[in-house]
C-alpha cells in the first residue's frame, strides 16, 4: 500500500516532465523543418538564377554571314543559284568541350528545296567557336508559275528571301561521368539584294531545348 502510493507519486511528476520536454522537441522539429523548407526554396531559386545566367551560354548555332553569288532563272521556269553561308557553332562554356552532331539544315526558296547543309560531328573547345563555310550550288530547280512570279518580283524589289531550317544536337562533356545534351533548332529567313548579292543581316540564332 505504502509502496503503491510511492510509485504513483513518482509517476505523475515524471509524466508532467515528459509533457514539458515534448513541446520544445516538437517546436525544434518544426523549426528544423521550416529551415529545410526555406533551404530547398533558396536552392531552387539559386538553380533557377544559375540556369538563367548559364542559359545564354548553351551551345548555339548561328548564321554570321552569307552572300548570294548567283541567281538565274530562265523562261522554262528553272532556277540556278549559288549561295555562300557561314554557320558559326559557338560554345560559350568556359569549362567544357562541346560536341556538335547531326547538323542538317534545309535551304529552301518559297517552299522549294534548294539544298541540304550537313556536317560531320565535330568538337568545339571551351569558350570558342568554329565556322562552317558552305558554298551551296544548285541548278535546274523547277519553279511553279507562282515561284517564277516571286523571283520576278524579287528582281524588281532587289530583295529575295531564302529559308534555312533545321536542327543539330550538341552536348557538353562534363567530366568522365556524363554529359549535358541540347537540341539546337534553327529557323531563319536569309535575305539578299539579288542585284549585287549582298546579304541583309538579321538575327539568325538557334533556339535550344
Ligand atoms: C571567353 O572568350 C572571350 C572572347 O573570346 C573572352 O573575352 C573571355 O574572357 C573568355 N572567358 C573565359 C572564361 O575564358
Ligand atoms: C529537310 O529536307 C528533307 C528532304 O527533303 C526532309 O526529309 C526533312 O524533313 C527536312 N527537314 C526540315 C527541318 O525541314
Ligand atoms: C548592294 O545593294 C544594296 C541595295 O542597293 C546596297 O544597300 C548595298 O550597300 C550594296 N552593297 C554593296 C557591297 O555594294
Amino acid at each position: 500500500m505504502h509502496s503503491k502510493t510511492s510509485t504513483r507519486s513518482h509517476r505523475l511528476p515524471l509524466q508532467r516532465k515528459l509533457d514539458h520536454n515534448t513541446h520544445p522537441l516538437i517546436w525544434l522539429l518544426a523549426i528544423i523543418c521550416t529551415i529545410i523548407a526555406i533551404a530547398v526554396v533558396i536552392a531552387g531559386i539559386v538553380v533557377f538564377i544559375g540556369y538563367l545566367v548559364i542559359h545564354p551560354r548553351v551551345p548555339v548555332i548561328s548564321v554570321t554571314n552569307a552572300h548570294l553569288d548567283l541567281l538565274r532563272n530562265d523562261y522554262a521556269g528553272l532556277m540556278e543559284t549559288q549561295v555562300t553561308i557561314v554557320v558559326r557553332a559557338q560554345n560559350g562554356n568556359a569549362k567544357a568541350h562541346a560536341t556538335f552532331a547531326g547538323i542538317r539544315f534545309n535551304l529552301t526558296f518559297d517552299g522549294q528545296d534548294i539544298a541540304m547543309l550537313v556536317a560531320n560531328p565535330f568538337d568545339v573547345p571551351k569558350n570558342s567557336s568554329r565556322d562552317l563555310n558552305y558554298v551551296v550550288q544548285s541548278s535546274s530547280i523547277p519553279l511553279t508559275p507562282d515561284q517564277v512570279e516571286e523571283i520576278n518580283q524579287a528582281w524588281k524589289q532587289n530583295e529575295i528571301a531564302f529559308d534555312l531550317k533545321g536542327d543539330a544536337r550538341t552536348q557538353w562533356r562534363v567530366g568522365p561521368m556524363g554529359s549535358v545534351k541540347f537540341f539546337c533548332h534553327l529557323n531563319c529567313r536569309l535575305r539578299f539584294h539579288p542585284l549585287n548579292g549582298t546579304y541583309i543581316p538579321s538575327r539568325c540564332t538557334s533556339k535550344s531545348k
